[in-house]
């Protein structure tokens, strides 16, 4: 049997990783400034990391939810310490789309209604609400095409009261990330966030946000959505919140009530997967790794601004778009191939996208300022 052919790849097999590096099977080292798509967030084989999962898988592995798992408790307590957010509810799953599509779900049991307003450049996963509520026809199937879901144009306040008053009974709940992830790095303002929340209040709608790719302490705060100063009613989380071990999660705000049979999954919150992401939360405290990623991002900000190439610097900590007056696609091999730096794009051509470890070291930043310096200085612009 061959691969399913969906991806296309670059020619390296990675063997072995430590905190931000990455070896291949040719001996090659390489700086990860991607995370594997953000999913790195307290570093590659952190020792911490390694034992607590080892431990947990001598001791059980799985369990359905047809017990009480201990851990999801104590995973629950500290999320929900660590997120600042003590009085929500955990429900955990395998996958950001499957977080996304239950944070959907949830919002229409709750309201009893069924449209879902989602923005331009969003992008949400690929199940069948969750691609419906991605602003990208490519990915979408005719089977998952929906007049559930209405787009309105990304931090337009005024387009959103509109649609709000043209549907005042209908919308189940408004979806958005708190930084577009997918579309190059493109940050929700602080006032549409907040009007999002008076709009879901005045309408009787569900805030979700999702904080799949922009949570989990990249941006500094654990959700970047709390930069805006507002609570949502479901977060949505997945990629950093276990470090690569497959785990989605939503946190539900205490005025929406669970009941038996709602929401369900086999996999979702099983032993290992929580050991994982109680290690992660636990690396994320005691290593502040929420201030590094606040003060080395901002470090990387101010020296990328610097560089006159540079059209535009987005993002926040370690979430950074960096916008060149030209395709950076070459650029971004060149940096893989002559630099060994991991880097990534986005749906926009024109910008490259860093998604680093939360615990990158000034060391790593300035290498990687210095191999961008200069495969800039070498790019034809
Ligand atoms: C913002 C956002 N939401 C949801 C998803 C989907 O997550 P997953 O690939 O784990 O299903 C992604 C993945 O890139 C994402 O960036």
């Amino acid at each position: 049997m061959k691969l399913f052919d969906v991806y296309p790849v670059y020619d390296i097999d990675l063997q072995r990783a430590e905190g931000a590096w990455l070896w291949d099977t040719e001996g090659n080292k390489y700086l990860d400034m991607y995370g594997g798509h953000a999913v790195i967030s307290i570093g590659h084989t952190h020792p911490h990391y390694v034992k607590t999962i080892s431990e947990q898988l001598s001791r059980i592995g799985f369990y359905s939810n047809s017990v009480i798992i201990g851990l999801q408790h104590t995973l629950a307590e500290k999320l929900g310490e660590l997120s600042g957010k003590t009085d929500y509810q955990l429900f955990l799953c395998n996958s950001g789309a499957e977080a996304n599509e239950n944070a959907m779900k949830l919002a229409s049991f709750h309201t009893g209604r069924s449209k879902i307003i989602a923005f331009t450049g969003a992008f949400h996963g690929r199940t069948s609400l969750a691609v419906a509520a991605t602003d990208n026809p490519k990915i979408v199937a005719p089977v998952n095409e929906t007049d559930h879901v209405i787009f309105s144009p990304m931090n337009d306040v005024e387009a959103l009261e509109k649609v709000f008053e043209q549907h005042p009974d209908e919308i189940a709940g408004v979806i958005v990330e708190g930084i577009q992830g997918v579309a190059g790095i493109v940050p929700a303002t602080s006032e549409f966030l907040r009007a999002i929340r008076s709009l879901c209040d005045r309408y009787g709608a569900v805030y979700i946000a999702d904080a799949v790719q922009c949570g989990c302490g990249r941006t500094g705060k654990y959700y970047s959505h709390d930069w805006a100063g507002v609570n949502a009613d479901i977060y949505s989380m997945a990629k950093g919140i276990a470090n690569g071990f497959p785990i989605g999660a939503i946190s539900i705000a205490p005025h929406i009530a669970p009941k038996y049979g709602m929401l369900g999954t086999t996999f979702g919150g099983n032993h290992l997967a929580c050991a994982a992401a109680i290690a992660v939360t636990d690396v994320i405290c005691e290593e502040n790794l929420m201030e590094n990623a606040a003060l080395l991002g901002q470090y990387l900000i101010d020296e990328l601004r610097k560089i006159p190439e540079v059209k535009e610097v987005r993002g926040r900590g370690m979430m950074i778009g960096i916008e060149l007056p030209f395709d950076t696609a070459s650029l971004r091999k060149r940096m893989l191939f002559d630099e060994h730096v991991f880097v990534s794009g986005s749906g926009n051509k024109n910008t490259v996208r860093i998604l680093p470890p939360l615990n990158l070291t000034r060391e790593q930043a300035d290498i990687f300022l210095t191999s961008f310096r200069k495969q800039l200085a070498d790019s034809e612009l």
